[in-house]
């Protein structure tokens, strides 16, 4: 079995090898230019680590494990745009750098290129692994438009949240995992398991960025904080929040979340003053916590031996920030 270390090294190896730029230039080298920043590449390990889990070969899986990663990439460029974010992995964002068009065409080209990947090599499951990543991939779009739908939206209740950030973001995690599964012909019930605890993982790693997002270092996080505040969010932190807080902080909070001032550095400090009045961190650690607990046991629920599951339990630790 592939240590986490061990897959880690053929995702960069992948990637090292992988050629994105050509022409025409101003169409590619935005590709290159995201693709070759790296980020954390979870989807790709997670993919590979699911095939190794019930004993496939990982280099059947090679290419999904390329073009998921691509995908991801084009919400990036898509998403920066939408939520006209400055950074992504320490860097200018794409449109930033450029311009609005090319973040569409660039991104847009992007998602081809990640089903130019999945076909690059036939699998006999072949089938059932593009429907999945076309699942997943209307998935993600609809999470994306109810994320933006909620900036508008004043009365967001957590649970419409919770089945937002399942489709903008769990659901991508959950079906690399899912496609790594059915490149191992994987038995049906146990995808399943694989699937939900990818759900888990995965609402529990969003939760975890809408926190970076108000609280993270800008240098190791690599995007500007504060940005779900100045784009009116309806994020975990913020309903939370409201469920906590007193008839005034809820009165200025759904005031100031209706609003968009032109400099939102104010509206960014008074919100968080009643994040921390409110110890919302707490709250939120508490759920990501739960949701972590949950996935784990999902996987444990596995039908393939305790030892096989290591990497995979591993691999959530450290998706999470954990060390345990
Ligand atoms: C960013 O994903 C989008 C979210 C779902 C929060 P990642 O945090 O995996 O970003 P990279 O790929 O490591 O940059
Ligand atoms: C993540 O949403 C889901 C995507 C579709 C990219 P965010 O808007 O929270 O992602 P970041 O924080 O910009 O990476
Ligand atoms: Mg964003
Ligand atoms: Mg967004
Ligand atoms: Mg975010």
């Amino acid at each position: 079995m592939l240590t986490p270390n061990q897959i880690q090294d053929i995702v960069k190896q992948l990637f090292a090898e992988e050629q994105f730029i050509r022409e025409p230039k101003a169409l590619y080298e935005p590709v290159g230019y995201t693709l070759d920043l790296g980020g954390k590449r979870l989807r790709p390990t997670l993919l590979l680590a699911a095939c190794d889990m019930f004993g496939g070969d990982w280099r059947q899986a090679k290419y999904a494990a390329i073009g998921i990663e691509v995908f991801h990439n084009f919400t990036l460029l898509h998403d920066d745009l939408m939520d006209k974010s400055p950074l992504r992995r320490g860097k200018e964002t794409v449109y930033r750098r450029w311009n609005e068009n090319t973040a569409i065409l660039s991104g847009d080209t992007m998602f081809a290129m990640a089903y130019q990947y999945f076909i690059q090599q036939w699998h006999p499951n072949m089938e059932a692994i593009l429907k999945t990543f076309v699942q997943t991939a209307i998935g993600v779009c609809d999470g994306q438009q109810y994320d933006m739908n909620f900036e508008t939206q004043a009365d967001v209740s957590i649970d419409e949240y919770m089945k937002m950030i399942e489709l903008k973001t769990a659901v991508l995690l959950a079906g690399a995992l899912k496609i790594g599964a059915l490149y191992a012909n994987a038995p049906q019930d146990d995808i399943e398991k694989l699937y939900n605890a990818g759900i888990s993982i995965g609402l529990a790693f969003q939760l975890q960025d809408d926190l970076l997002d108000a609280y993270g270092d800008v240098k190791i996080f690599g995007k500007q904080t504060g940005t779900d505040i100045k784009d009116n969010k309806k994020t975990y932190l913020y309903l939370r929040a409201l469920q906590i807080a007193n008839a005034e902080q809820k009165h200025t909070l759904q005031t100031l979340f209706a609003t968009t001032p032109q400099s939102p550095d104010k509206k960014i400090q008074t919100v968080l003053d009643i994040y921390r009045q409110t110890d919302i961190h707490t709250h939120v650690e508490k759920e990501i916590d739960r949701l972590f607990e949950q996935g784990q046991h999902q996987i444990n629920e596995i039908g393939v031996d305790n030892s096989k599951k290591e990497t995979i339990l591993q691999m959530t630790n450290q998706l999470l920030g954990r060390n345990k």
